[in-house]
């Protein structure tokens, strides 16, 4: 009876195995950038995505100081690194923002100043797996990261100087034709 059980049990673990093998290896595992993810992707992804933050990102406030000197080196990593995707000041995607399978957030429109610095610092020193946002811990110091992470929290409440640096950032909009 119990042999019969274990045998059953085995035998739909194997078909489970050899389905998800088929799904993946006759092309049915949808591999396009231009669909939207479906619910259940979503859901795993944003929650696995907010676990991960809670257990490993950085408590406490951002390390570097809210001066200029770090919120214009931000704003000049931000320029060099993240407008691409991000955008500029003017909150006009660009055509790779708009390509991307998780669209990449304007972040002049949607900002992420409510985020938690370690949050934040996380997101850039890591990436987002399953998204187009890279992780930059190979080629930005820890100082830099912390620098473009004060800019993003600050950037709704820029000083003068901070201001001006971030609205000369160029507009990533496609050129007109
Ligand atoms: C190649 C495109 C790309 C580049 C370059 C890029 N990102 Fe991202 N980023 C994304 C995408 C796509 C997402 C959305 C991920 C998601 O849906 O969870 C994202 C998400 C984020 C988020 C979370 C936004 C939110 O609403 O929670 C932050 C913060 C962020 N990026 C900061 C940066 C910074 C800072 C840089 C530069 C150092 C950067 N990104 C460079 C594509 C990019």
């Amino acid at each position: 009876m119990l042999k019969g059980f274990i045998a059953g049990v085995a035998a739909c673990a194997v078909a489970g195995l050899v389905g998800a093998y088929l799904f993946v290896v006759l092309g049915m595992m949808p591999a396009n950038a231009d669909g939207r993810p479906p619910a259940l992707e979503k859901w795993a992804a944003r929650k696995s995505l907010h676990a991960t933050i809670e257990r490993q990102a950085p408590k406490g406030p951002n390390p570097v100081a809210a001066d200029d000197k770090n919120m214009i080196a931000g704003i000049g990593i931000y320029r060099e690194n993240c407008a691409v995707c991000h955008g500029g000041a003017d909150g006009a995607p660009s055509n790779i923002a708009v390509g991307l399978y998780q669209h990449a957030p304007q972040l002049a429109k949607h900002g992420v100043e409510d985020d938690d610095a370690g949050e934040t610092y996380w997101k850039v020193f890591h990436g987002i797996r399953m998204t187009g946002m890279p992780s930059f811990h190979h080629t930005l110091s820890e100082e830099q990261i912390w620098q473009v992470t004060l800019f993003l929290q600050h950037m709704d409440k820029l000083s003068p100087k901070a201001e001006k640096a971030w609205k000369a950032v160029p507009s990533q909009a496609p050129a007109k034709a």
